[in-house]
């Protein structure tokens, strides 16, 4: 499986530009956990509903309230410094709004499946799977290609303030210090998958 985050966003790259890709890493190790998923339910056999809630939910709670606001200023500050990026930044916050949408709709489906006397059909649980899992790393795949290089180079420290003002406060309750309750069984899961 390629990674499609592993190359480093710029040689010495401002250390808001090494957080952000750092952010990006963490989420496309969710998203290679989804597609493990992903393959067991094409294979007919029961997927870890319990591990792919986790992943929506953290993915409905840190990205979406933190990571993206962040980036929707950002962008903002970008096209302020170079207008010919304004169609690529439409097109980046239209799909902010499109993970968002398909993160909760996959939600839903999942807390459906794991509520008792709930039935969601297989064909839809796995399209929406598969959807969200394309959509997201498409977008951050963009954004390491076309933003974040961009980013290091335009962007100033007046810039990165207004960035992280942004969302200040709002640590990551999976991947920073303190682990939320709610996350630490997919914490061990994704310790477990890295190995020793
Ligand atoms: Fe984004
Ligand atoms: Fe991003």
């Amino acid at each position: 499986m390629t990674d499609p985050v592993a190359m480093p966003a710029a040689p010495a790259a401002p250390e808001p530009v090494a957080v952000w890709h750092a952010e990006h890493r963490n989420f496309a190790r969710l998203l290679d956990l989804v597609e493990r998923e992903l393959a067991v339910f094409h294979s007919g056999e029961r997927p870890d509903y319990e591990l792919l809630l986790d992943v929506v939910t953290y993915l409905r709670h840190f990205p979406d309230l933190a990571h993206h606001p962040r980036e929707d200023v950002a962008f903002a500050r970008l096209v302020d410094r170079d207008p010919a990026l304004a169609p690529l930044v439409t097109r980046l916050h239209q799909e902010h709004r499109v993970i968002a949408a398909a993160g909760e709709r996959l939600r839903e489906l999942l807390e459906g499946v794991l509520a008792d006397g709930s039935f969601v059909g297989r064909a839809e649980l796995e399209a929406a799977c598969a959807t969200f899992l394309v959509y997201y790393r498409q977008h951050i795949q963009t954004e390491e290609r076309d933003i974040l290089p961009r980013a290091a180079r335009l962007l100033d420290d007046g810039d990165w303030k207004a960035v992280a003002d942004a969302h200040a406060g709002a640590p990551d309750p999976l991947f920073g210090g303190a682990v939320a309750d709610r996350y630490r069984e997919l914490r061990r899961k994704i310790a477990v998958e890295a190995g020793p």
